[in-house]
């Protein structure tokens, strides 16, 4: 028996594996099921994307290694960010990535040594802990509660984990959090990174879902965030192009260099077709991403005010795909799940994400408006037969 290493110990796949059966034996039995748990968005990528993508796809030329970044790419990344958050990039500002995920799950190896510290939002998307876990590092979880608006408390990071941290990382709108952050907290928190030279990590990947006429706030728009910040952004979310994958991460040169060297070693760059979709869609997605931003602002109405007209006090999701609702007393967030899915539901449950999360559950906004009513009322009967 040859053994996996030891790195991937603390990886643990249980509670995925164990709801996706779940699911399965309920389909089994015939259950009708709406699949809320998983933010791959259902919507469309814009047809101008998908017909450049195909006619770039017959170009035979296209098919060497990428190796970098087009410069096309890159330019229209600077014009993006300077139209959508008046954040003025250079093109060495800016690494292509095969998504944020390949970033973010490299920036650990790049940057860590054993028993580095990195500081990360409890809960939180789960790349940003198994990255650390991975390259050797140490995590200390920032607490993210309903009753601080899910900002973490920066003055109550102990002084020890402040000297030890190299990284700290935070998503606004997020995943599972869907709050937003104020400007005022992003400037604390780039004072709090230059005061212990700790490498701020936002990441920006649900920058296109801000809702109630909230402007997105990039962290680079902050002064001085250049000394010490990075945002990881992607087209995944914002042009559904989720699996033919593009994203990237920008910030002072100087601090994207140490992933630019690891990346030249681990990969080849992504697929010139798909460099050139994503190119055009930057340039010329700006219609396409408003129509977008409404219909899952419209979903979003829809399924809050039909779990509040069941009796759920659900906070109003600020931004992002996900609504993050607190389960009635008596459940843990594992056993509401299983339940929910027995009534046609499927949710993540809160703890998936870190131990704060306990006591919520995860919805993702990927259906139609009836079918999230339909959802809600499901997830509702539960509520009312509280244990
Ligand atoms: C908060 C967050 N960051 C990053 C990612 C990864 O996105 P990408 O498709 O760009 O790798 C996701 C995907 O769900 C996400 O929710």
């Amino acid at each position: 028996m040859i053994n996996h290493s030891k790195r991937l110990a603390p990886l643990s796949t249980g509670i995925f594996n164990q709801l996706l059966q779940y699911k399965q034996e309920q389909l089994n039995l015939g259950v009708d099921i709406i699949d809320l748990s998983i933010g791959s968005p259902d919507l469309k990528p814009p047809t101008f994307v998908t017909n450049t993508l195909s006619t770039s796809a017959l170009n035979t030329d296209l098919y060497g290694y990428a190796i970098n970044s087009t410069l096309e790419f890159k330019e229209a990344v600077t014009h993006y960010y300077n139209r959508k958050f008046n954040v003025t990039l250079k093109e060495e500002e800016v690494l292509q990535l095969m998504g944020s995920q390949d970033g973010l799950a490299h920036l650990a190896l790049a940057y860590l040594d054993p028993g580095d510290i990195v500081i990360v939002p409890d809960p939180g998307y789960p790349i940003y802990s198994a990255s650390v876990h991975v390259a050797g590092g140490k995590l200390y979880h920032m607490p993210l509660i309903e009753e601080a608006d899910y900002l973490p408390s920066l003055e109550q990071i102990p002084e020890e984990v402040c000297k030890k941290a190299k990284m700290l990382i935070i998503s606004y709108p997020g995943n599972p959090i869907p709050a937003v952050a104020s400007e005022d907290f992003f400037k604390s928190l780039i004072e709090f990174g230059k005061k212990h030279e700790i490498l701020i990590i936002h990441d920006f990947a649900y920058c296109e879902l801000l809702y109630d006429g909230r402007r997105p706030l990039s962290i680079l728009s902050i002064p001085e965030s250049r000394d010490i910040a990075i945002e990881f952004n992607s087209l995944s979310k914002s042009f559904n192009i989720a699996g033919s994958r593009i994203g990237y991460l920008v910030g002072n040169a100087n601090l994207l260099s140490p992933l630019a060297i690891l990346k030249s070693h681990f990969d080849y760059g992504v697929f010139l077709p798909i460099q050139i979709a994503a190119t055009k869609a930057l340039n010329e997605g700006d219609q396409f991403l408003e129509d977008q931003r409404k219909t899952y602002e419209k979903r979003r109405n829809t399924f809050v005010e039909s779990l509040s007209n069941e009796g759920w006090q659900v906070k109003i999701p600020a931004g992002g795909m996900f609504v993050w609702a607190k389960i009635p007393d008596g459940y843990t967030s594992f056993e509401f799940t299983l339940k929910a899915i027995e009534n046609g539901v499927v949710v993540t449950p809160g703890d998936a994400f870190g131990p704060h999360g306990e006591g919520y559950i995860r919805i993702a906004l990927v259906e139609s408006d009836e079918q999230l009513r339909k959802a809600a009322k499901r997830l509702s009967s539960i509520y009312s037969e509280k244990p």
